[in-house]
């Protein structure tokens, strides 16, 4: 710990510790995850992300797991040979494949990695009155049962009903998410949830927080919608702080780095929709660095 000096008094006092200005690293099979580096930014303003978005590859959703696992063991080799101090799978689909046991066992890393499935999943325990909690998400996700199994680890008696909603991906992608056939849609995907009597929905896809509006609707506005982008924030807020990590007082605010294995235009321009003018402030990289 380094000492300065208080003007007041002469004495030298301890200085709080300095943190670690490392970026964070955020990744995801597209642009999707700016959902989730958005909630970043406005919980920790004074971190820097580096955020990749395997445009190139994805969608995740309809790939089958083993691939998509090792999409997610490259991509995060490549964020951590970028000195990140951690690394968020911002993707549902690539946290089911690589982090949880519901597959062939969790991945191990050299660097600390969150996924989105784990934060959602202990808010949805807690916020059930009924014990019926519905999710849904990319094929891919609800296939894999990773949801699932969290849920029982976490919460006894509790009941998951879950659904996979592909078209949202593409809606959501063409900036419809209050047409009347987005309205359809969701009434149709959701319909056999609200049969259910869920009174709480996690949305595991990176998507999904831009049609809160029409899962409202269709839910009913009784059914606590969780978002696992912003619970995931909350996350990487407490284990920043806990492992005195943060970046506080470090002048980054601008500091955002943006890379697309696909065309970096399409990236930008997609991107905007889900992360707004911050994106369009800034360059996107194109790079073959996945692994
Ligand atoms: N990012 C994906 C997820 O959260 C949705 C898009 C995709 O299918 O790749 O599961």
């Amino acid at each position: 710990m380094t000492a300065m000096t208080d003007d007041r008094s002469g004495l030298a006092t301890p200085r709080p510790p300095t943190g670690d200005p490392r970026p964070i690293g955020v990744f995801d099979s597209g642009v999707g995850g700016l959902t989730v580096a958005r909630a970043l930014m406005d919980l920790l303003p004074d971190e820097r992300i580096v955020y990749f978005g395997d445009t190139a590859r994805g969608p995740y959703g309809p790939r089958d797991l083993d691939t998509v696992r090792e999409f997610t063991a490259e991509i995060v080799g490549w964020l951590a040979a970028q000195d990140t101090k951690l690394v968020v799978a911002a993707c549902n689909t690539a946290t089911a494949a690589a982090l949880e046991p519901s597959t062939s066992g969790p991945l191990n890393f050299d660097v600390p990695v969150v996924g989105v499935i784990r934060p959602a999943v202990d808010t949805a325990v807690r916020a059930t009155r009924n014990g019926r909690v519905g999710v849904i998400g990319t094929v891919g996700t609800v296939q894999s049962g990773a949801y699932d199994l969290a849920v029982a680890e976490v919460g006894e008696d509790i009941k998951v009903f879950s659904q996979a909603c592909p078209r949202f991906v593409e809606l959501v992608e063409q900036g419809r998410t209050t047409d009347p056939e987005v309205l359809d849609v969701a009434a149709d995907y959701l319909g056999p949830l609200v049969a259910a009597g869920v009174d709480t929905l996690i949305l595991g896809c990176t998507h999904y927080p831009l049609l809160t509006g029409v899962l409202t609707y269709v839910m009913g506005s009784g059914v606590v919608l969780v978002s696992s982008a912003e619970e995931t924030a909350r996350r990487v807020f407490v284990d920043l702080v806990d492992r005195g990590a943060l970046a506080h007082g470090e002048p980054v605010r601008a500091g955002h780095r943006f890379v697309a294995s696909g065309a970096p235009a399409s990236f930008a321009q997609l991107g905007a929709r889900f992360l707004g003018p911050r994106l369009t402030a800034v360059d996107v990289e194109r790079s073959g660095g996945r692994g």
